[in-house]
């Protein structure tokens, strides 16, 4: 009788879960279950501003929009409108589409300009100043993802981070802290006062208020681009570039546009596979990995075996090698995805795999395709009640990107340049090396790995999947998503899970403390890995829709993600 008592209210309010929290209709908490329409993001500030514009009526497209607008006040490490990203969609009709709104590099930027006349790499130069800062995309991504799907006016949309960043929000205890943390880079890198440094230290529970924010998404508001690419906010970013010798001009602005982009498409054992295409490496990371590992039985090796940790290991060497020598901007440079992605080449890749030796990354190059024939970044996901699924990565590279904030406009600006290929051969922050593909053109976009990503099963939506962490992104969704369809763990245990990365170099397994055990790190060792163990790798905010029709949160536990639906 409880059972069936609970069971009806769950459905009548909207949904509900052991873990979840249920007020007004909206339920919140990881691995929670809903039946209408569901937000998963690294804040819970911005989950529900998404879920409140589903409420009254908006769509995915809509809640996607509010939510990217409400993280760049809440989560203001990540979520940006100075910085860019990617979102991948798929309607309930089952038509699908990608947006790239990934930064530009200045048309004043160079090839070199990273390099000083000995041929040394100028370090931090890519990171720590306004030279690191490409031309931002997020607003014009937003702007344009409304104007194609939204349903609701657009200043109903942009308005409850407007009121956020106006009336402020209370801090978490991880955001205090991060800004504690960050309080003397901040001070050093802006003149005026900002509202992220204050006298004293912040505390959990404070409320953090951004007036000139507010002021900037308000002219957002009221003239669309415009408000932000031209006119006043566009003065202000190129006085701040004048005052760091930053590169970014107004003609930079006013010349900037996101582009809608094929998605990539496939398939992995009968699941289809939805996700982003060039510039970002992610999506064919992200296939190549699960096409090189699915001649095997992975399920019966066991997770976090060593037997299949060493098949995802190797898969990942060689992909990252690929990724290095081939990606880039596709309109910059010629990639040959369709040779990269075709399944012969995936098992000429793999046909120097041992079961029981681990490759060398110095012997292991980018394939042959000539003479082959036959610590921020974040991700949210959103299903709304009609059946649309929008899956989408946004960042400023770096928590906090270059840590400046454009004076009077109350927003960071990113430091994204890095992820160019500076210098053949030389790491970036996250220790991916690139050659000529990815080197430095005015105009050209620096080559990502977010993969937002999306899955069908027998033609229906089943996931909606990503992840920040830098070069760790593609690896991470992979490993979800090898632990729902190999594994049968459902949403919420896949992310959990422990994980391990391998990016070719450094030529090593990095893995979490939670992941691998003694025996297994020992059998590994015996094979030839490298391993070191490091801090979480990747933070996946992920929905899956079950059988029932009703929507299941992976809210990831590494950090204060947010899962909340109705
Ligand atoms: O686009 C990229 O691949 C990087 N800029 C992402 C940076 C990132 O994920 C940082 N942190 N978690």
């Amino acid at each position: 009788m409880k059972i069936v008592f609970s069971l009806s209210i769950c459905l009548l309010l909207a949904s509900c879960n052991d873990s979840g929290k249920i007020k007004d209709g909206i339920v919140e908490g990881p691995g929670t279950i809903a039946m209408h329409g569901m937000v998963v993001s690294a804040n819970s500030e911005a989950s529900r501003i998404g879920v409140e514009i589903m409420k009254e009526g908006g769509n995915a497209f809509d809640a996607a929009v509010a939510t990217g607008f409400a993280l760049a006040v809440s989560y203001p490490g990540a979520g940006n409108i100075g910085g860019g990203g990617f979102m991948v969609f798929r309607s309930a009709d089952g038509k699908i589409d990608a947006i790239d709104y990934r930064e530009k590099a200045p048309l004043k930027a160079s090839r070199d300009m990273y390099i000083d006349s000995t041929g040394q790499v100028l370090m931090g130069s890519s990171t720590e100043t306004l030279l690191a800062s490409g031309v931002p995309g997020s607003v014009d991504g937003m702007i344009e993802v409304h104007r194609k799907y939204g349903s609701l006016p657009f200043k109903k949309v942009i308005q409850p981070a407007i009121d956020l960043a106006e009336n402020g929000f209370y801090l978490t205890e991880g955001q205090a802290h991060s800004l504690n943390l960050s309080r003397k880079i901040f001070l050093e890198r802006n003149r005026k006062p900002i509202a992220f440094v204050k006298d004293s230290a912040w505390k959990e529970g404070e409320i953090l208020k951004q007036p000139d924010l507010a002021a900037t998404l308000r002219l957002i508001r009221d003239n669309g681009r415009a408000g932000f690419y031209s006119g006043y906010t566009a003065e202000l970013i190129s006085k701040e570039m004048q005052r760091g010798a930053g590169l970014i001009t107004r003609q930079d602005l006013t010349e900037y546009r996101s582009v809608w982009r094929t998605p990539l498409t496939g398939n992995y054992r009968g699941y289809r596979l939805i996700t982003m295409s060039p510039p970002s490496s992610g999506g064919t990371t992200l296939m190549q990995l699960l096409y090189m590992i699915e001649s095997h039985n992975v399920g019966k090796m066991g997770f976090l075996s060593a037997e299949s940790v060493h098949l995802m290991t190797e898969a990942e060497r060689r992909a990252f090698a690929d990724r290095a020598f081939y990606l880039g901007d596709p309109d910059f440079v010629e990639i040959p995805l369709d040779k990269l992605l075709d399944k012969q080449y995936i098992t000429y890749r793999m046909s120097t795999f041992s079961k029981e030796k681990a490759s060398l990354s110095s012997e292991t190059g980018h394939g042959k395709i000539e003479g082959y024939t036959p610590e921020e970044t974040t991700h949210f996901s959103v299903v709304d009640g009609f059946g649309n699924a929008v899956s989408a990565t946004t960042t400023l590279n770096g928590g906090y990107g270059n840590f400046v904030v454009v004076e009077g406009a109350g927003f960071l600006l990113n430091n994204e340049m890095d992820d160019f290929s500076i210098k053949p051969g030389f790491p970036n922050m996250f220790g991916l090396v690139g050659g000529e593909a990815n080197s430095i053109k005015p105009g050209k976009r620096m080559l990502s790995s977010m993969t937002p990503t999306i899955i069908e099963k027998e033609g229906n939506l089943y996931m909606v999947v990503g992840s920040p962490g830098g070069s760790t992104i593609p690896t991470s969704v992979f490993q979800v998503i090898v632990n729902v369809i190999d594994f049968d763990m459902d949403i919420q245990q896949a992310v959990d899970a422990g994980r391990f990365h391998h990016q070719w170099f450094p030529d090593l397994i990095s893995y979490e403390e939670s992941s691998l055990d003694s025996m297994t790190i020992q059998k590994l060792d015996k094979f030839g890995h490298r391993l070191r163990k490091r801090e979480a790798i990747g933070r996946v905010n992920a929905i899956m829709k079950l059988k029932d029709g009703t929507l299941q949160a992976g809210a990831d536990p590494r950090g204060g993600n947010a899962a909340t639906g109705y």
